[in-house]
């Protein structure tokens, strides 16, 4: 199990979810209501799956493919922790994984 700690964009707001090994972060995401649109289902395709890792953590994934980083060069709000969640697999060895959501998602959520 992983603890996920997803913290909201203005940071005010902290969920934590116990997530199973070999779950996708963006379905614990979508599962917990996390405001992640995920709209190409994990294609890379579109990069509405866009969250902000905690730098310790960053460091702990396996690094983003270069389709990923291409399309994380075309998201906004982008960092240097940036990762798309729907690239990211949770891990036994991954006790805790703290998630940010980016500047403006709740801004999408509101239309
Ligand atoms: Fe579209 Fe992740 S869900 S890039």
């Amino acid at each position: 199990m992983t603890l996920v700690r997803f913290i909201s964009a203005d940071g005010t707001q902290v969920q934590e979810v116990e997530a199973p090994a070999g779950s996708r972060l963006l379905d614990i995401a979508q599962n917990a209501g996390q405001p992640l649109e995920g709209t190409c289902e994990g294609q890379m395709a579109c990069s509405t799956c866009h969250v902000i890792v905690d730098a310790e953590d960053f460091a702990k994934l396996p690094k983003a493919s270069e389709e990923e980083e291409d399309m994380l060069d075309l998201a906004s709000h982008v960092t240097r922790h940036s990762r798309l969640a729907c690239q990211i697999w949770l891990d036994a060895a991954l006790a805790a994984l703290t998630v940010r959501m980016p500047a403006g998602v709740h801004n999408m959520q509101g239309r």
